[in-house]
């Protein structure tokens, strides 16, 4: 008999068709709604295995409902969203998709950081609302991006793959991490520093490290003011780390100069949300992955993890300690 699986959005045809020559498919059959938080626990208490996406929240209830749960597959590198100790407690497995989307969210701040820096969200719509009077010297001015320093909060695979970028830019590069990482500093010329002065110095910071409990809140009010009067802030990791309310702060009273973000703690952002009417701010809809390619790899990699285990097999990206 096939063992159970769960499938918290509609995969591409092609996953589909492979996760059911393995299992049996319990399906939220949606490509653009979330699964209800009703219907997860009801369905998680018939199967073996959950693939779920960063917007599902996997925590004690849902676990203490998958009586028979062996695996949870994320569909993300991120995995925030899932309580993995108290997993690990049950037994349960939890795995992610690493690797398979680094360079195309490095693609993703690396343009969002030019977005900002260069005004070009603001700048397409004054063209659009008709407000484009004629060519003036200091219209629409931004902030220069080669030359400029870098300083990136947590130097993994992909604030490696931005420094890269960054150094294609001729930037300063800077780096703030829980440990050296001393061949990247040699491929890369990039130096490690304290936060403090990774804020103080750059004109870019970048946030780009795990939201855990130690990096809940990171940057405060206190982190934006250790930062120059001309410097941006770019966040492609998670809402959680930089404290929004401080960050309208920050912004509405000149204390850094933008911010471009790509994730909030409260996704979707609620439109009246004060960060959206704060100047120089561009902010896009969690998108750091999303090209067709990746996206597809993510759908193969998640089931790929799921069938390893539930095959009886170590997946290839197994989180659990
Ligand atoms: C992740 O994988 O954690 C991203 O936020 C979505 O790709």
């Amino acid at each position: 008999m096939k063992q159970k699986v769960l499938v918290t959005r509609k995969p591409p045809e092609h996953i589909l068709q492979l996760l059911n020559d393995h299992f049996e498919l319990m399906l939220w059959d949606c490509e653009e709604e979330q699964i209800p938080r009703e219907f997860l626990l009801e369905q998680i208490s018939e199967v073996d295995g959950v693939l779920c996406l960063l917007t599902e929240h996997i925590d004690e209830e849902v676990i203490n409902k998958g009586k028979g749960l062996k695996v949870i597959s994320n569909l993300a590198v991120g995995y925030n969203n899932i309580d993995v100790e108290y997993a690990s407690s049950k037994g349960i497995m939890v795995t992610n998709t690493p690797g398979v989307l680094t360079e195309t969210t490095a693609d993703l701040t690396f343009a969002l950081l030019m977005a900002t820096s260069r005004r070009l969200v603001e700048a397409s719509d004054v063209l659009r609302e008709g407000k484009w009077k004629t060519w003036s010297p200091m219209f629409l001015t931004g902030m220069d991006v080669y030359g400029a320093t870098i300083g990136i909060i947590g130097l993994g695979e992909i604030g490696a793959a931005v420094a890269r970028r960054a150094k294609g830019f001729g930037m300063e590069l800077l780096y703030y991490n829980r440990t050296q990482k001393p061949a990247l500093e040699q491929e890369l010329g990039i130096h490690y520093v304290s936060k403090e002065e990774l804020l103080r110095r750059s004109d870019f910071v970048c946030v780009l490290t795990p939201y855990t409990k130690e990096t809940e809140n990171l940057i405060t009010l206190k982190e934006l003011k250790t930062m120059k009067k001309t410097a941006i802030l770019i966040n492609t990791a998670r809402g959680g780390i930089v404290n929004e309310a401080d960050l309208v702060t920050a912004l509405t009273e000149g204390i850094i100069w933008g911010a471009g973000l790509d994730v909030f703690a409260e996704e979707p952002i609620p439109v009246d949300h004060p960060l959206l009417t704060a100047p120089n701010v561009v902010a896009l809809p969690h998108i750091g992955s999303a090209s067709v390619q990746t996206r597809t790899k993510m759908w193969e990699l998640a089931a790929r993890n799921l069938i390893e285990a539930l095959e009886g097999r170590t997946p290839p990206h197994l989180v659990n300690k």
